[in-house]
């Protein structure tokens, strides 16, 4: 009876534990999920690829801010330093590009063919030379009276006519026209001597004008500029 009575007090003892028990249990897990969420909060993300997680963006933008350099530090002059290079290289870069495009657009000043071309000094051209002036498209002819610059463009066709050294004449080599040193037409399907342009003398230096060419019927004297 005494073992009945004592299994029976054990069994109360048991049955008056057990509220305290249920009461307690139930705040266990909320307890335990409040303090998951502030540790997942506080904890870095973890990436997807299962890396290691990155420190929080204000650990890194602090840790950031330490590694800046201060002013007046050599590693801040050197970045200043860079960035006034970068800065100054566009610059330039800009400059150069707006100035190509304004040269574009700029009217030139036309120096050969369709403008006066200088020729040089009268002493340059010993008399009876004649000389090539590629740009001008003309040849010098030094006479024993003065100079006369002659339009390299034959009378008959257009060819252009070298001047022949060895033969001391314009020979056209498309039909065989020949011109004197003078520009007069000698020989060939020529009709009228060569075209000559003005010559001026300016300071002692022969100025031709490639813009004002002028026909004629018969070489005369007056088409030499005096020297
Ligand atoms: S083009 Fe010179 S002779 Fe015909």
């Amino acid at each position: 009876m005494a073992s009945e009575q004592a299994g029976k007090d054990r069994a109360e003892a048991a049955d008056r534990q057990a509220p305290a028990r249920a009461q307690v249990t139930p705040a266990a897990p909320q307890a335990s999920r409040q303090a998951a969420a502030a540790a997942t909060a506080q904890a870095p993300a973890r990436p997807a690829d299962g890396s290691a997680p990155s420190p929080p963006r204000a650990a890194a933008a602090g840790a950031a801010r330490a590694a800046e350099p201060a002013p007046g530090d050599p590693e801040m002059r050197r970045r200043i330093l860079m960035r006034w290079l970068m800065w100054g290289s566009a610059f330039v870069f800009f400059a150069q590009s707006a100035l190509a495009g304004l040269a574009m657009f700029w009217p030139r000043r036309v120096l050969g063919f369709g403008s006066k071309v200088d020729a040089g000094p009268v002493s340059s051209f010993p008399a009876g030379s004649v000389t090539k002036f590629r740009e001008g498209k003309f040849w010098l002819s030094r006479l024993d009276n003065g100079v006369i610059a002659l339009y390299w463009r034959c009378t008959h066709l257009g060819c252009t006519v070298p001047w022949r050294e060895d033969e001391q004449l314009f020979h056209c080599p498309c039909h065989g026209s020949i011109y004197e040193r003078t520009g007069q037409n000698i020989a060939g399907p020529a009709p009228r001597p060569l075209d000559y342009m003005t010559v001026e003398i300016v300071n002692g230096r022969i100025i031709v004008n490639t813009r004002e060419i002028h026909e004629r019927a018969v070489h005369l004297p007056q088409h030499v500029t005096p020297v």
